[in-house]
């Protein structure tokens, strides 16, 4: 199985930004956490991140070409407000999983509503980075027993 993670602006600066709400934990820590949980369950993971809206998008229409199993996706601040990214989930036919480190419905306003997660099988929001593992998890367990 094949999955890839897009992270999406300022998550390079995981470790330094607001620690407070994002951790001490760097994007490479979070690579190699993810890495080892997928390596134990015979899981492909590529990692993406880009700080740019199109280049996001254009990983999401490579996944379909590449037909991987899986996108798994913390799309940042374009969650509150990217038709354009939204459309790109659309108009793939992979399925995709929208997480979050901090719990968005607990913040600002803005943040409660994701204009992405209506086309995605979900959202997990809130759990650090164990968000990602359980996306990952949610694959694992769709592969094993075919359910979704
Ligand atoms: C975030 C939440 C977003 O609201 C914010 O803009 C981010 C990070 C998260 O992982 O908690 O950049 O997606």
């Amino acid at each position: 199985m094949r999955l890839v993670i897009l992270n999406g602006p300022n998550l390079n600066r995981l470790g330094k930004r607001e620690p407070s709400v994002y951790g001490t934990e760097t994007l490479d820590d979070l690579m190699n956490e993810i890495n080892e949980h997928c390596s134990q369950n015979q899981v492909r993971i590529l990692h993406k991140q880009s700080n740019w809206e199109g280049q996001l998008i254009d990983w999401i229409h490579e996944a379909q070409s590449h037909q991987l199993d899986g996108i798994i996706m913390n799309p940042g601040a374009f969650t509150h407000y990217s038709y354009a990214i939204r459309d790109a989930v659309s108009s793939v036919e992979i399925p995709v999983i929208e997480v979050h480190i901090s719990n968005v419905h607990n913040r600002e306003e803005f943040r409660k509503e994701s204009v992405i997660a209506p086309v995605c099988v979900g959202q997990i929001s809130g759990f650090g980075f164990e968000s990602y593992k359980m996306a990952v998890d949610y694959f694992i367990r769709r592969r094993n027993h075919g359910t979704s």
